[in-house]
């Protein structure tokens, strides 16, 4: 047979495989029968690189990397669900249907999982994945297409007649449980953090901006609604769901027509029982009008469709004993109660440890080692004690007291009136100085590369540092000593070191540790004092609470903080090993010069210190809290519940792009 032959029939046969196991579910050869196909493709398509199809399946590898994502918009909004978190607002929405729709008769509805991952846009024109999209804020979204022709699933070419010149497809992007296993099972093999959970997975390969990394992922799809689709019309949601996996699309097979409210009520027990046994995550199930006709006729709300709502799981929750209470310290030496649980799986998750909050909370639920507890898990929350199960409580237990010496340090603990936290007293407590290290090499610290919590243990182990102003004087000889530090390593980090000294006081105060304040605070700080550390250090309580976002209790802690001779030395230590802030030039007089921004949800092209930076120079100022005086508010994806807050004050609400312009607008007047 002749090679150009060859490399179409595997590269069909490949592709069909792919449809077969993504789109069908019905693998018709083994995995390692796959990959032996596919090495035969990849061999005669790197000798005969002039007959590799555009479709092949070896061209989803990735392409190189991107320096950031564009901002794409949706042609129609990506809009988000209502909730119904009972029978009763499920009979409530379905009530509500009928009076809209002037009827009595009962509703044809449609009733689909409610897949716990990302939403995604792809758009077709004439049959052609042209590009895709994160859901971003509904409006705008981030262009991810490299990352999305990665994902097998995905049809790069719908090969059929009669296809829409312009098809958009919505769908949610996940791994299944198995698939997460096995790459949390390598991330370990290859020394790198395991992932918190599929989802967090998920997101994290798709906003990847290298899609090579993105193609090492497991990622998969379903798809579940149209966006604009221009050259076919379809009566219903079923008939969309009909016609997408003819295309190549996957759709999720859990999927039920019924009608009246009786029916999403079944469909929410069936799917609520079967979750367990589902290989991917779900948190819910979405009901819609089946009929375009009449979701036409019911329309949207600002936010979400009045034809549809999404049926949320309450927090999944399982029943265990708890082997014991153990005090964690932090890196402001409150000690957190922990329970050591019997390990238990809650909703697929296998956990071991719940935190217990505080004393008052100990008390409250009155938890006790021994008790058998009710422990529930929500989402990316860390796992808590809902109740004690009294009925299975052995006699003798004891009520569990926070003890009144630190459990790393030996030193006094107290709780202060004000307060529900016990904290160690001890400034020297190893707990406190482990964390305060970690914290100032953090990010939005000095961001010192390398430098993480492994290294900083065996340099406080082996006495090369007691504090982190030590950092600045460790010496390449006495690294190179280190167990497991090599000469490069000790080069490595002492140039991390170095490179850090460069840094704005923003970051430096934020590194201190002060309690309450964070980056926010400490630009503030910088702002007001102009870059004069000093006058930070000798500012009395009056003038730092005249300063606008700086409370009591703010400045209290920073009072508080510069008082103790300890911090002043190691401030002192820092400064004198060669740091150099540098320093803001405010360039007075443009369009938002003294207007005070505040930023909900994330935003596609920017941390929100980046975007801090951007506006810094212009003598604008970041406020966390939302008021009247706020000029502007920038909206992210998934925003929080200031962005509804910022419509009733009537605030000037803009988003990623709106504030882009903004920025770039004022470097033209600059
Ligand atoms: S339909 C306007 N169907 O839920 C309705 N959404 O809160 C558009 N989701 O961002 C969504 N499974 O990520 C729809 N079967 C499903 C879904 C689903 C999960 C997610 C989707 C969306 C969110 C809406």
């Amino acid at each position: 047979m002749d090679i150009k032959k060859q490399i179409v029939d595997l590269s069909k046969k490949l592709n069909q495989h792919n449809i077969n196991y993504y789109v069908n579910d019905n693998p018709t050869i083994s995995d390692s029968e796959y990959d032996i196909l596919l090495n035969k493709l990849i061999l005669l398509e790197k000798e005969n690189p002039e007959y590799i199809l555009k479709d092949s399946p070896t061209q989803r590898v990735g392409a190189p990397p991107l320096k950031n994502f564009e901002t794409i918009k949706h042609s129609l909004p990506m809009l988000s669900l209502a909730n119904a978190m009972n029978d009763e607002e499920i009979i409530h929405f379905d009530n509500q249907i009928k009076k809209k729709l002037n009827t009595q008769n009962s509703i044809e509805y449609i009733a689909e999982p409610k897949l716990d991952g990302l939403a995604v846009e792809l758009v077709y024109k004439n049959g052609k994945f042209e590009y895709g999209s994160t859901r971003g804020n509904g409006i705008y979204g981030e262009n991810i297409t490299e990352n999305l022709k990665t994902i097998k699933g995905i049809p790069l070419f719908i090969n059929e007649k009669n296809i829409p010149s312009i098809l958009e497809v919505r769908a949610e992007v996940f791994i299944n449980h198995d698939d997460f296993q096995a790459l949390n099972k390598t991330q370990l093999e290859n020394n790198a953090e395991p992932f918190a959970n599929a989802r967090n997975c998920a997101a994290g390969s798709l906003r990847q901006l290298n899609s090579k990394i993105t193609a090492q992922r497991p990622l998969r799809i379903f798809c579940y609604a149209p966006g604009l689709i221009q050259g076919k019309d379809f009566q219903s949601q079923i008939d969309f769901l009909n016609q997408l996996p003819k295309w190549g699309f996957p759709v999720n097979s859990n999927v039920q027509i019924g009608y009246g409210s009786e029916f999403l009520i079944n469909f929410f027990k069936l799917i609520s029982k079967k979750r367990e046994n589902l290989p991917y995550d779900i948190d819910g199930v979405v009901f819609k009008v089946n009929s375009y006709k009449e979701q036409n006729i019911l329309g949207s709300r600002s936010k979400s469709p009045r034809w549809a709502i999404a049926g949320k799981f309450k927090a999944q929750q399982a029943t265990t004993k708890i082997l014991d209470i153990f005090i964690s310290v932090g890196r402001t030496g409150v000690l957190t109660p922990v329970a050591k649980l019997k390990p238990v799986s809650v909703g697929g998750v296998t956990v071991s440890n719940a935190t217990l909050h505080n004393q008052d909370e100990l008390y409250k639920k009155d938890i006790r080692i021994g008790d058998t507890v009710l422990i529930q898990r929500a989402g990316d929350v860390i796992p808590e004690v809902v109740k004690v199960i009294l009925t299975k409580r052995l006699p003798h237990l004891k009520q569990f007291q926070i003890p009144l010496i630190c459990p790393v340090c030996g030193c006094q603990v107290i709780r202060s009136k004000d307060e529900v936290a016990h904290r160690c007293t001890n400034i020297f407590c190893l707990a406190k100085i482990k964390g305060s290290i970690n914290h100032y090499v953090s990010k939005n610290c000095m961001d010192i590369e390398g430098c993480g919590p492994k290294i900083i243990d065996l340099l406080l182990e082996n006495k090369l540092i007691k504090n982190f102003s030590d950092l600045y004087f460790l010496k390449f000889n006495d690294l190179c000593k280190l167990d497991r530090m090599g000469e490069k390593s000790a080069r490595n980090l002492l140039k991390a070191i170095n490179d850090s000294k460069k840094t704005t006081l923003t970051k430096f105060i934020n590194a201190l540790g002060i309690r309450n304040v964070g980056l926010n605070a400490a630009g503030i700080l910088d702002k007001y004092f102009n870059g004069d550390l000093e006058s930070i250090i000798n500012a009395s309580q009056d003038e730092l609470t005249q300063i606008d976002d700086i409370g009591e209790i703010m400045a209290d802690s920073i009072i508080n903080y510069f008082s103790i001779d300890e911090n002043l030395q190691n401030i002192d230590k820092c400064l004198n090993s060669g740091m150099q802030f540098s320093t803001l030039k405010i360039v007075k007089n443009t369009a938002i010069t003294g207007k005070k921004f505040v930023f909900t949800g994330t935003l596609n092209q920017f941390s929100r210190l980046q975007a801090f930076k951007k506006i810094e120079p212009f003598g604008a100022i970041i406020s966390k809290t939302l008021n009247k005086k706020i000029d502007y508010l920038v909206v992210g994806n998934n925003p929080g519940s200031k962005f509804q807050k910022a419509q009733e004050l009537g605030i000037n609400i803009i988003n990623e792009n709106d504030f882009i312009i903004l920025i770039n607008d004022l470097k033209a007047i600059k």
